[in-house]
């Protein structure tokens, strides 16, 4: 039987045998009464590597960026966030449904960042008409995009010229940091808050962590506990995290590479590619193409622009086997 090649996202991953192994072994607790060890263990890594005071884990980063947003921002205010951001445009508007908080996005330009002069201009002033202007929140990864360090010094500095809070939606920041050459605690530096998935190109089953100092992290408790995110054993969830950011941190380049190569190979075979960025390629597909992936047992979510993500279940022989599907849909020989 050959295997099924699956492109869809990197959030597909099964956990390995170790990942199950280091979940079975696991010393539980109870996470809402603060004595599960492994959750405490996962947090204090996570704070330390990623260089800030505390960690909390939830069980999505849905649920992460909206207790982040919800504890930056109270009933009328505001946060500025990109019209391509996660957190604006992909999580059912949960700041505004849930939190009561009004978002201005803004357009993000081609390389993923906000132009920090329309940042400042949007800035509402302190007046009865508007809703308070309180936090700036940007993302990394973007659409697979990497921002480099130089454009977060920009907007932090004009951050706190402004009196704003600043989130970082960093579910993807290891592939950041991987693509930049830098350490994510680098990237994540200066952000009052960052929230990161041990779900996606890191391989766990579900879990995000969400960083900040004491103050931030105590409110985000509560958020979580409203949101219906604090979890019991949630120690088995925490050491499929432990070993994720164990094992799998370093590995993404090999997703990284394996994306340069999917992305030449569908060029080489006529197709209209953007990217790599980092693990994911975006394809401008031809009617039925999807399907005719599908049927090769390849694994694609349609739409005209169609997003293809690499990750650690799909290795450079199943690239090649997507590579040839695509070749039979083009007929174009090697
Ligand atoms: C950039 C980004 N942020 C946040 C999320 C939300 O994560 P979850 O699916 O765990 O709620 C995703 C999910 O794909 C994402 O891509």
């Amino acid at each position: 039987m050959t295997k099924i090649v699956d492109l869809r996202s990197d959030t597909v991953t099964r956990p390995s045998a170790g990942m199950r192994r280091a979940m079975m072994e696991a010393p539980l607790g109870d996470d809402v009464f603060g004595d599960d060890p492994t959750v405490n263990r996962l947090q204090a890594h996570a704070a330390q590597v990623l260089g800030f005071a505390h960690a909390l884990l939830f069980p999505s980063g849905t649920q992460s960026n909206l207790a982040a947003l919800m504890s930056h921002c109270g009933r009328g205010d505001e946060v500025i966030v990109g019209q391509e951001a996660h957190t604006y445009r992909y999580e059912a508007g949960g700041g505004a449904v849930l939190g009561s908080i009004q978002p201005q996005p803004l357009a993000n330009r081609p390389d993923g960042t906000l132009d920090l002069a329309e940042v400042e201009a949007a800035i509402k002033p302190d007046d009865p008409h508007f809703a308070r202007t309180r936090l700036l929140a940007l993302e990394n990864t973007i659409g697979g995009k990497e921002i480099p360090r130089s454009y977060f010094d920009s907007a932090l500095q004009l951050a706190r010229k402004k009196s704003l809070a600043t989130h970082l939606d960093g579910a993807r920041i290891f592939n950041a940091a991987a693509a930049l050459g830098m350490s994510a605690r680098d990237l994540c530096r200066g952000f009052d808050s960052v929230s990161v998935c041990l779900s996606k190109g890191l391989g766990a089953p579900a879990g995000t962590l969400l960083l900040g100092n004491e103050a931030l992290i105590g409110k985000a408790r509560r958020a979580r506990k409203i949101l219906g995110g604090a979890m019991r054993q949630a120690g088995l969830i925490a050491a499929a995290g432990l070993y994720a950011l164990e094992h799998n941190v370093a590995r993404l380049a090999e997703d990284h590479a394996n994306a340069q190569q999917l992305a030449q190979g569908l060029r080489d075979a006529g197709f209209d590619v953007q990217g790599p960025h980092t693990n994911m390629v975006f394809v401008n597909a031809p009617e039925g193409f999807a399907d005719h992936m599908v049927n090769n047992e390849i694994l694609v979510l349609g739409g005209p622009r169609m997003r293809l993500v690499t990750h650690l279940d799909v290795d450079a022989a199943g690239i090649e086997r997507a590579l040839a599907a695509a070749r039979s849909f083009t007929k174009k020989p090697r």
